[in-house]
C-alpha cells in the first residue's frame, strides 16, 4: 500500500557512518519537492558527499551506512530498493569529480547511460539527439575521446549519461569544481533550462553558495554533518550572516 500522499523525496533525522565509527552525517532532514531545483551547501567535509550517497543508495561500496533516520523517494523507503532500481525509477547520480571513461567517445559515454532502461534503438538514438539540443558542445565532440575533451565538457558528457536515465531527480555533486566560472555559468543555465522545460527536478551539493543559491528555490546548509539552516534561496540570500558564515564572504558572491 503507498501513502495516500507520498512525497518527493523526503529525507529524515539521517545519520550516517563509515566503517564502525566515522560519522560523517550526524542528523540531516531534507525535503525536494517534485519541479525544484534544492542546493545542498557547505565546506569541505560538511557532508554533502555522503547525503547524496545516502538518497541513491550508493554508500555502501564506500563502507559507509545509514545508521539512523529514514530516507523515501516517492513514499517508498530507498533502503529497500538498489542502486539501479533507483535508477529505473528516476533517481541518478552524478558523481562528484566528473567521471567519464576517457578511451571512449563522448558519444559512447552518453549512450552508456542510455542501457538501465533496456531501450529500443530508436529510444536511445531519441535519446541522445535530446542531449544534443540540450549541451551543442557535445555534438561537435561526438566522436572526441572523452579523456580529451575539456574539464567542463566532461561534466557536461557526466549530466548527459545521467539524463539518457530519463530521471525524474538528479542528485548532482559539485558540478562546478575545477571549471572556470563561464563554464560553470553555461552548465548552471542548462539545469535551469533542463528544470523549466522538461521538469526535471535537481538536489546540487555545492560549495559555491552563491552561485547555487542565484538558480535554487530552496537551499540547506549543513555544517559537520547537521543542517545549520534552511531556507528559500531568497531567504538565504538576503541574511548577512549566511554571506559571512557560510558562503565565504563577499568574494564569493556572482554579479547577477
Ligand atoms: N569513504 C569514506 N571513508 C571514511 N570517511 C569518509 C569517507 N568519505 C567521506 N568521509 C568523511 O565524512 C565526512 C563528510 O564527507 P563528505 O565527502 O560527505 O563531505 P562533502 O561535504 O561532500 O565535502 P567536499 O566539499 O570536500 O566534497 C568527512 O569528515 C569525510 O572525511
Ligand atoms: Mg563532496
Amino acid at each position: 500500500m503507498t501513502e495516500p500522499k507520498a512525497g518527493f523525496l523526503e529525507v529524515r533525522n539521517v545519520e550516517a557512518l563509515y566503517g564502525q565509527a566515522i560519522l560523517a552525517v550526524r542528523d540531516v532532514s531534507l525535503k525536494v519537492e517534485e519541479g525544484s531545483i534544492v542546493a545542498l551547501l557547505g565546506a569541505n567535509g560538511a557532508g554533502k558527499s555522503t547525503t547524496l550517497k545516502a538518497i541513491s543508495n550508493l554508500l555502501g561500496p564506500a563502507r559507509g551506512r545509514v545508521s539512523k533516520g529514514d530516507i523515501r523517494w516517492r513514499g517508498e523507503p530507498v533502503s529497500a530498493l538498489s542502486a539501479s532500481r533507483l535508477v529505473a525509477r528516476g533517481i541518478v547520480q552524478v558523481l562528484e569529480g566528473r567521471h567519464v571513461f576517457p578511451q571512449l567517445t563522448v558519444e559512447e559515454n552518453i549512450l552508456s547511460g542510455g542501457f538501465v532502461r533496456r531501450p529500443s534503438r530508436s529510444a536511445l538514438s531519441d535519446g541522445l539527439e535530446q542531449v544534443y539540443t540540450w549541451f551543442p558542445r557535445l555534438k561537435q565532440k561526438r566522436k572526441t575521446k572523452a579523456g580529451l575533451t575539456s574539464g567542463g565538457e566532461q561534466q557536461m558528457v557526466a549530466i548527459g549519461r545521467a539524463l539518457m536515465t530519463k530521471p525524474k531527480l538528479v542528485l548532482l555533486d559539485e558540478p562546478s569544481m575545477g571549471l572556470a566560472p563561464i563554464i560553470v555559468q553555461e552548465i548552471f543555465e542548462i539545469i535551469r533550462g533542463l528544470n523549466r522545460d522538461s521538469g526535471v527536478s535537481f538536489l546540487l551539493a555545492e560549495q559555491n553558495a552563491s552561485l547555487a543559491l542565484k538558480y535554487a528555490d530552496h537551499g540547506y546548509i549543513l555544517e559537520m554533518g547537521r543542517v545549520a539552516l534552511s531556507g528559500t534561496a531568497a531567504e538565504l540570500r538576503a541574511r548577512d550572516d549566511v554571506h559571512d558564515f557560510y558562503l565565504g564572504g563577499a568574494q564569493s558572491r556572482v554579479p547577477h
